[in-house]
């Protein structure tokens, strides 16, 4: 009689108390199988943990950097504060991925001047300029009116040489430590955007690279060559980081009319690296335009292959050749889809229909 009052009293929490155990008692079975499955591996890391807790030592003796996967092996730097000196804040950076050290891919840079600056740079800025991540214009003088949307950067000085040491130097003290690769080019040249942006995620970063368009220099006989800035050139964040301490040499010492050929001098004479139109498997396909030439008619498999074009003369050029480019990509994505439509129609038979 009793008992039965008491089940009465306790009917409204029942469900409670049953919920709540059935938590519990499910909770405890998770954790213990947990622990069960992973009990090897937990072992292990605690063994292996182990030694390097009493010290970095141990790491620096085995693990060279650049050695395969050595690289990835987690290292164990330990905690230890001189009582005596002043404690420093430590300055944390806006953004995780600064401190991490992480970088954006492809930086672009394209030299232009005060004349062409509304004709030829807005041309490429409407034609190829928004594939790139970030685009800066270049110039030795202001010119009055600055195309909207276009970021400039003048230099005050219009002799050529003078404007590419400014844009190294500029573009090593704001975007060095941000960027993995700097691409120059020109705004008479036409560059294929989506094939350049291809081109550095199949190269490896932390070497120096100087790709582009290889030339001999003019009545030199030596091996060295410099990349021909009509057709663009890629740079590596580690090449413009040693390359910078030399600039004030170069410009001082390094005499030439144009600019490419000043740089790759400069390259050249103070960091011994040529300019490359291949690396890793990947060329640097560039096709050099005949005066008064035809887009439309040119079929050759260099110009199809092309990474840049060069010179453009005019405007109207840069757009047909960027008509044109576009519509060869068109083909083949066009060529994809069938190909895919293919492959559907005939893997229908071997499935079975729903
Ligand atoms: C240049 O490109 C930017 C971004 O694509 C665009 O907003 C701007 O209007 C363009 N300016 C000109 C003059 O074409
Ligand atoms: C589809 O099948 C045809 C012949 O049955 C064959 O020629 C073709 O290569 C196949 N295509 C694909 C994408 O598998």
């Amino acid at each position: 009689m009793r008992l039965a009052a008491l089940l009465a009293a306790l009917r409204p929490v029942l469900p409670l108390v049953l919920g709540l155990s059935l938590g519990c008692s499910l909770s405890l079975l998770r954790a213990s199988w947990s622990h069960g499955a992973g009990e090897d591996p937990c072992l292990g890391a605690a063994g292996r943990a182990g030694p390097p807790a009493g010290g970095a030592q141990p790491e620096a003796g085995d693990g060279r950097p650049g050695q395969g996967h050595e690289d990835f092996r987690p290292r164990i730097v330990p905690y230890y504060r001189d009582p005596n000196k002043p404690y420093k804040k430590v300055l944390r950076t806006r953004y995780i991925q600064t401190e991490l050290g992480f970088h954006e891919r492809l930086f672009v840079a394209v030299l232009t001047s005060k004349a062409t600056l509304n004709t030829l740079a807005v041309a490429v800025n409407k034609t190829v300029a928004h594939h790139f991540p970030r685009l800066l214009y270049f110039t030795g003088l202001r010119s009055a009116k600055v195309p909207h949307g276009m970021v400039l950067v003048a230099h005050g000085d219009e002799r050529p040489i003078w404007l590419m040491y400014e844009t190294m130097y500029y573009i090593h003290q704001h975007f060095g430590s941000d960027y993995d690769w700097f691409y120059i080019m020109q705004d008479d040249t036409y560059a294929q955007a989506e094939q350049v942006k291809a081109l550095v995620t199949h190269l490896s970063i932390n070497q120096d690279v100087y790709l582009g368009r290889a030339e001999e220099f003019i009545g030199g006989d030596e091996q060295a060559r410099y990349c021909h800035g009509g057709f663009g050139y890629l740079l590596s964040r580690s090449l413009l980081l040693k390359l910078h301490p030399h600039l004030d040499s170069c410009r001082n010492e390094i005499l030439s009319v144009r600019p490419d050929e000043w740089l790759g001098r400069c390259i050249i004479d103070f960091l011994g690296i040529s300019c490359i139109s291949q690396l890793q498997g990947q060329h640097y396909h560039t096709y050099e335009l005949a005066k008064n030439a035809e887009p439309e008619k040119e079929e050759e498999e260099e110009f199809q292959a092309a990474l840049a074009v060069h010179p453009v003369s005019d405007v109207t050029l840069m757009y047909r050749l960027h008509k044109h480019f576009s519509r060869i990509q068109l083909e083949r994505a066009y060529q994809e889809i069938q190909e895919l439509q293919m492959q559907i129609r005939n893997l229908t038979s071997l499935t079975p229909a729903v």
